[in-house]
């Protein structure tokens, strides 16, 4: 299956109830692939929610959603985690690595639960990801060992455990100072120029939103400049 990484029509979520809440509505937007985004928007204008529905987190009440090409409706919800951990990588503004386990075991629960990579490969290709995220040294530590900038890095080495070609981010510099948020976004900016994903990063940063190609502005839930 190919297409755009992304392509909705009409997309919308309304929260049913005695007065009805509209988080999204007529949301047309294609992301090709090595497109980096920023989705830029007051609080409260529907920047989660839509990055929710585009990462299949959440579903519609209105319009579609295709990821490669693919439409999604009608999919059972273990067929939308399948596209999720194949397909798509998040990251959110606070990290959820897991405080237990090691960086390195963070990056390889979801390849181990792919499948698709022996053990040893599994462990081979968190590794790397860490090293390309300049962690090689953090690699045996703990989440709580490290800094706010690192942890940050190892969710994004996380996110791209099973090399998805959709990048999504929800605020994820939201607790970084300038320089390291800098740093997260100029490696967006890698990973969609130089490894052809597609990239879709919530920030209310204007600066930050600038090194995108690309920018999206949302109001009451409506896209009003692209
Ligand atoms: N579960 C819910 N129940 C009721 N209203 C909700 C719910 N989730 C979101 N909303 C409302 O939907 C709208 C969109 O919320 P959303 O979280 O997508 O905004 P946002 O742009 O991400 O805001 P922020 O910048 O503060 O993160 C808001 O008005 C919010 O109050
Ligand atoms: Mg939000």
């Amino acid at each position: 299956m190919s297409g755009p990484a992304i392509e909705t029509r009409g997309l919308g979520r309304v929260l049913p109830g005695e007065v009805p809440v509209t988080l999204v509505q007529d949301i047309d937007l294609t992301v090709a692939a090595g497109e980096f985004v920023a989705v830029t928007g007051p609080s409260g204008s529907g920047k989660s929610s839509l990055l929710y529905l585009l990462g299949l987190l959440d579903l519609p009440t209105a319009g579609s959603v295709r990821i490669e090409g693919a439409d999604t409706a009608g999919l059972s919800p273990d067929q939308l985690a399948a596209i999720r951990l194949s397909r798509i990588g998040f990251v959110f503004q606070f990290h959820f690595l897991l405080p237990e386990f090691t960086c390195m075991a963070n990056v390889e629960i979801p390849i181990r639960r792919l499948g698709r990579l022996s053990a040893a490969q599994a462990r081979e290709r968190a590794a790397l990801l860490l090293d390309s995220l300049e962690l090689a040294d953090h690699r045996r530590k703990y989440p709580d060992q490290l800094s706010g900038g690192q942890r940050q890095r190892v969710a994004i080495a996380r996110a791209l455990a099973n090399d998805p070609p959709l990048l999504l981010a929800d605020e994820p510099t939201g607790n970084l100072d300038t320089r390291t948020a800098h740093l997260v976004f100029e490696l967006f900016g890698t990973l969609a120029r130089q490894q052809g994903r597609s990239v879709v990063v919530v920030t209310h940063d204007n600066d930050l939103a600038a090194m995108a190609d690309r920018r999206i502005h949302l109001v009451d839930g409506r896209i009003v400049a692209d």
